[in-house]
């Protein structure tokens, strides 16, 4: 199953290929495109939340596009928004002195322009290497380290990589000690970097069956049939579910976004997304101390989303949503299949013996999952939400795809990476993901309170030493809404709507779990990446909402200088007691790797649960049916 763009019936439907090509259409019609512009993004803009409320089904659907441009090969962009039913255009702003994300049209020609320049060949002669045209080139964000040459420039550092032949996995043997540092905005190299020569090392590091076999020959097929379909109902790109109701969308930055999530007609969140993300290396050699990628705003979870097969990335009774973006030259860029949703068993979702009553009452979990996958160069991202009978909603993030490598020569060691296959060594870095959630528990006003373990002294009050308490926290301002995750004492977050009450007099709420151990950013603040990602040197922030701030480090992350985003945002430390509240919650984890990484990683998980706390009475999954017995076997 599919989904076929259709005419849009709800402010938040999918940007459909026709609006792309009417956006670019009514831009294109002013004359003021020059040759060779590149559109860095097409997106709907979304109706702001005050009026999505308003919105019935009787009104009007205004649509609105914003398009990022790339007029030239500077710093210079233009944010254009057109309303699609006038064809007017409403915006019209020129941007100086900011960076698009890296774009692929500009990638692809840094690779085949790298490739011919003399000086790189030349120092992969002095490595023995001729077959140039077998050598993998990656381009990689540049970062800011205050190199004179690149102020003004859209800048990648060109890394490279030997294949036996095209197919072959590169990163078996990385080319050691060369960078290339390049112009993407002018198609220029602007230095080739010889660092010294390190030996190529020897051995592949091929992942795929052939180069395994034998293969296993005892795993047995495992077959996932709902004979009666799934239990899910979908209309558009809004989905219903066991008492869940809630709708996608998807970002070029951000991929799957979540939004109006509701449980039996009760709101719990506005909108969810991954806002950004970082990876920065510890690694402070020649070659590794720059990478600080962006996957989100440099290169994009949405853009970076693969097309899933089924039985293979997906395993079920599946629906697929296809996705529209925009290619850089303005068409539609339709991604089939990227998008996966099905339910899935889950153990248990609760039980109890009585050994006295003589009954056994068991029930299933079942959770539904909304996923798609990021391929961002090396790496891969799988984002996988979750919705639960009981009323949890989870992110998992799974981590895999290959490590990005370095070469040494044999016998060498490194302090800051870990050797994983003979002459191949992985830096130690941190994936820091930042989530947006914009939660609204019954209504738009809430209150963040966090929640810990405290430990009351022995002696008067507490005779038997045994005594802790949930120490409970009010975030009143931005400035102590700064906070870090402590497992140690069990913290938490509730989300308090302090105005609704449950059926014991207390209040609404949800709370924010770190299901995982989390680190914060472990580079110094007053480092590049420390500026730059600053969102990640705290695992929560709390902002009042705001339409205008969507992006964790910014709308222009791409060399960027620092500061942008929630840093900047939370110095007029708002107020955000009993008013719209959104979570920014920072998580991930370091990677310290393995030799079990390579040549690909088994998947690595990380994430977080949002979890009721008093927004139901009692254990909400109590109505799930027993399951059907099986061999005429009563399910206990
Ligand atoms: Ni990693």
């Amino acid at each position: 199953m599919g989904l076929a763009p259709a005419t849009p019936t709800h402010p938040l439907s999918m940007l459909t290929a026709d609006e792309v090509t009417r956006a670019v259409d009514i831009v294109r019609s002013t004359g003021r495109l020059p040759d060779g512009a590149l559109f860095a993004h097409i997106v709907l803009v979304e109706p702001d939340k005050a009026e999505l409320a308003a919105w019935s089904a009787a009104s009007r659907i205004e649509r609105f596009v914003r398009l990022q441009i790339v007029p030239g090969p500077g710093l210079e962009l233009w944010e254009v928004t057109v309303a699609l039913g006038s064809g007017s255009i409403t915006e019209w702003r020129v941007v100086e002195g900011e960076r698009p994300t890296l774009l692929f049209h500009e990638a692809a020609t840094a690779i085949f322009t790298t490739r011919e320049h003399p000086e790189y060949r030349a120092a992969l002669a002095r490595r023995g290497i001729t077959d140039v045209d077998n050598v993998q080139i990656d381009p990689w964000p540049a970062g800011t380290f205050g190199y004179a040459a690149e102020e003004g420039r859209r800048i990648a550092r060109c890394i490279s990589f030997v294949r036996a032949y095209p197919e072959d996995n590169g990163y078996a043997r990385p080319v050691e000690g060369l960078i290339v540092h390049f112009d993407l905005g002018r198609n220029e190299v602007i230095e080739v970097i010889d660092h010294g020569v390190v030996s190529l090392p020897h051995e592949h590091a091929r992942y795929f069956a052939a180069d395994h076999e034998p293969l296993r020959a005892d795993i047995k097929p495992l077959h996932i049939v709902q004979s009666d379909g799934p239990s899910f109902v979908v209309d558009g790109n809004r989905i219903d579910w066991q008492k869940w109701s809630v709708r996608i969308t998807f970002d070029p930055y951000e991929g799957l976004v979540l939004h109006g999530v509701s449980y039996s007609g009760r709101s719990i969140a506005h909108r969810l997304s991954i806002s950004e993300m970082v990876v920065p290396y510890g690694d402070p050699s020649e070659m590794h101390g720059f990478k600080n990628a962006f996957d989100a705003g440099e290169w994009g979870l949405g853009r970076m989303t693969q097309s899933l097969a089924l039985g293979c990335d997906c395993l079920g009774e599946i629906f697929y949503f296809d996705a529209v973006l925009a290619t850089e030259h303005g068409s539609p860029w339709p991604i089939a299949n990227a998008i996966c949703m099905h339910e899935e068993d889950y153990g248990i979702a609760w039980k109890h013996v009585d050994l006295f009553g003589g009954t056994s009452e068991v029930r299933r979990s079942r959770r539904l999952v909304i996923s798609h996958i990021a391929t961002v160069g090396n790496y891969e991202y799988g984002f996988y939400w979750y919705f639960y009978l009981d009323g949890n909603i989870q992110l998992e993030v799974k981590l895999t795809g290959i490590l990005s490598v370095g070469a040494m020569e044999p016998g060498e060691s490194r302090s800051f990476g870990n050797e994983v296959a003979p002459g191949i060594y992985a830096p130690f870095h941190q994936h820091m993901f930042c989530a947006r959630l914009d939660l609204d528990v019954d209504g738009v006003d809430n209150r963040v309170v966090e929640v810990e373990a405290e430990v009351v002294p022995p002696g008067d009050g507490n005779p038997w030493s045994n005594a802790f308490r949930a120490r409970k926290t009010l975030l009143e301002r931005e400035s102590n809404a700064r906070r870090m995750v402590n497992t140690a004492t069990s913290r938490s977050w509730r989300v308090v709507n302090d105005a609704a009450r449950n059926g014991l007099g207390q209040p609404t709420a949800y709370k924010l779990i770190p299901t995982m151990s989390t680190p914060a950013l472990l580079a110094d603040a007053s480092s590049s990446v420390g500026q730059r990602a600053g969102f990640a040197r705290h695992n929560l922030w709390v902002t009042p909402y705001a339409p205008s701030e969507m992006r964790a480090a910014g709308d222009y992350p791409n060399q960027s200088r620092g500061g942008a985003g929630l840093p900047e945002w939370t110095q007029a430390d708002r107020d955000l007691v009993d008013t719209d509240v959104v979570l920014w919650y920072s998580f991930g984890i370091t990677h310290f790797p393995r030799p079990e990484d390579w040549p690909v990683m088994p998947v690595e998980y990380t994430g977080f649960l949002l979890s009721p706390v008093g927004f139901f009475d009692r254990n909400p999954a109590l109505d799930v049916p027993p399951s059907a017995a099986i061999n005429d076997e009563a399910c206990h």
